[in-house]
């Protein structure tokens, strides 16, 4: 019997319908990928199932009981937990605390706080044991923020994990560890969905996956043995072709940093030219993440930085002034205004070009947005929507258009294609191209090594808050980055 059974379950978003009768069954013990194109409905049907969204039509059935999921609270009850794709903690609240968030150990009519502590270190315990349990959640890295949310569902016992792209932001070394745990919890009969976009994790953990596309179940394969070729065509629809490096460097030097120095940063010195792409390879807590935040003014550091020649002034307003726009790896926080419509968020670095009088043209934003939107392929390409209402990876493509729709110069790209699909991805990758060929600058971070490799001039590895390597050419090899990366 089926741990769970769905089926044709249909969901619509007023006259969007974008879940069209899909059903997945899941076995026990078993890990069942959820496999689809950004907007596919990985996230909503997820949602359905644990209760935060409630379907059109559909039933679910678990352990091949029929169930009827009204509330998240009855999603638990049912011996479901769910780790959201954008992260859903209260950052005030320390680990432990969101851990035991809505089931609270009490002692009489305390909250038994050394036991809750207690309990959270041991869930850890497997996922990183360096994590202070009595931390506020917003002390933390995004990894670390993923692991606490695997704990909590490891609180809950839950029966079903469906996890949504649990691992977009974390290290080789930082998967293995969830590959792991996802492996012992099988082994106990737990079963979990996965959803990523990361074909080798993918191939590596699950044992059958659902595609869908365009909110249409398409077929139920069974993993690894499906090859990865025809899986991803079933997903989009079409054949992709691989394209390889091109470089569009000239000599003309941009952006030059003399001893940048703060935070995990030390003494980083660099130079980038027109129309180069320059990769920043490192492990997470490496320090890249913090040198593109003291470059785009966020942070704050010694040394100097000049950008043709001259000083940018400090602080993130007089950056983006000076033509420096940085992509953040984290978009919830950092990144959108969720309530607002594509047109706002793309405005926001760029709202001068649009203001007359004191007035926003609107219909120039508009028409703008809609350009630009076309460019990097959103979908639905609809710019009034409120941004919140897209899916993880088309916030995403949405970022990326308010930093073409500035004057930018110089392209600061945190993990740019984090969440997003493999067809999207080469969208992305043939935009950072497009801007290195009109000439402009882009510095991109990224964990993922054929991303780095495929798409950098010369790379720089971190290491330490260091640049412990840079690379060009034939010597940009995976060999090379990671033996520069792992710390002595
Ligand atoms: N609250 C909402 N209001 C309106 N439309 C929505 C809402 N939430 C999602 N959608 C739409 O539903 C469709 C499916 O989105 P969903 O988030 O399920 O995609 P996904 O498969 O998880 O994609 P991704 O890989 O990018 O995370 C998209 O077209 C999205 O724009
Ligand atoms: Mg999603």
């Amino acid at each position: 019997m089926s741990r769970l059974s769905i089926s044709g379950v249909e969901k619509s978003f007023g006259a969007l319908k974008v879940l069209h009768g899909v059903s997945m069954t899941v076995e026990p013990g078993e890990v069942h990928g959820l496999l689809g194109e950004n907007g596919a409905g990985k996230s909503t049907l997820l949602n359905i199932l644990c209760g935060v969204l409630s379907p059109d039509r559909g039933t679910v059935q678990i352990d091949g009981r029929p169930v009827t999921i009204t509330s998240p609270r009855a999603a638990s009850e049912a011996g479901i937990a769910m780790i959201h794709q954008e992260l859903q903690q209260v950052p005030e609240l320390t680990v432990a605390q969101n851990i035991f968030l809505g089931a609270n150990l009490r002692r009489g009519p305390f909250t038994a706080r050394a036991a809750q502590e207690a309990e959270a270190r041991r869930l850890l315990a497997p996922l990183d044991p360096t994590i202070d349990v009595t931390a506020p959640v917003k002390s933390l890295r995004v990894a670390a923020r993923q692991l606490v949310e695997i704990a909590k569902a490891l609180r809950a016992r839950a029966k079903i994990i469906a996890m949504d792209e649990p691992t977009s932001s974390l290290t080789p070394a930082e998967f293995e560890k969830l590959a792991q745990v996802v492996q012992k919890l099988t082994a106990e009969g737990v079963s979990v969905i996965y959803v990523s976009h990361k074909m080798d994790e993918v191939f590596r953990l699950c044992h059958s996956a659902t595609i869908l596309r365009d909110g249409r179940f398409i077929e139920r394969v069974k993993l690894p043995e499906t090859p990865v070729a025809q899986v991803i065509a079933k997903m989009v629809g079409r054949e992709l072709v691989h394209a390889t490096h091109v470089s569009y460097a000239k000599p003309k030097v941009i952006l030059q940093a003399q001893g940048l120095t703060g935070g995990p940063v030390r003494d980083v010195s660099f130079t980038l030219h027109q129309g180069e792409v320059l990769g920043i390879a490192g492990l997470v807590g490496s320090g890249r993440t913090e040198l593109l935040r003291i470059i785009a003014g966020v942070d704050s550091s010694t040394g100097s930085l000049t950008l043709n020649g001259q000083a940018p002034g400090q602080g993130p307003r007089a950056r983006i002034a000076a033509g420096l726009g940085l992509l953040p790896e984290e978009r919830k926080r950092d990144g959108i205004i969720r309530h607002r419509p594509v047109t706002t968020n793309v405005g926001l670095a760029s709202m001068k070009a649009f203001t007359t009088g004191g007035l926003i043209a609107k219909r120039r934003l508009h028409a703008r947005t809609e350009a630009l939107m076309k460019d990097v392929g959103l979908r639905p390409l609809d710019v009034t929507k409120p941004i919140g209402q897209f899916s993880g990876g088309n916030q995403q493509k949405a970022i990326i258009g308010r930093w073409l729709a500035a004057d930018t110069q110089v392209f600061l790209f945190d993990e740019p294609t984090r969440g997003i699909d493999v067809g999207a991805k080469a969208e992305i990758y043939a935009l950072i191209e497009r801007l290195a060929a009109e000439g402009r600058s882009v510095i991109v971070v990224s964990s993922e090594m054929p991303e780095v490799i495929r798409l950098s001039d010369r790379v720089m590895v971190m290491r330490e808050g260091r640049i412990s390597a840079t690379l060009s050419g034939p010597d940009i090899t995976e060999a090379n980055i990671a033996h520069n990366a792992i710390p002595a």
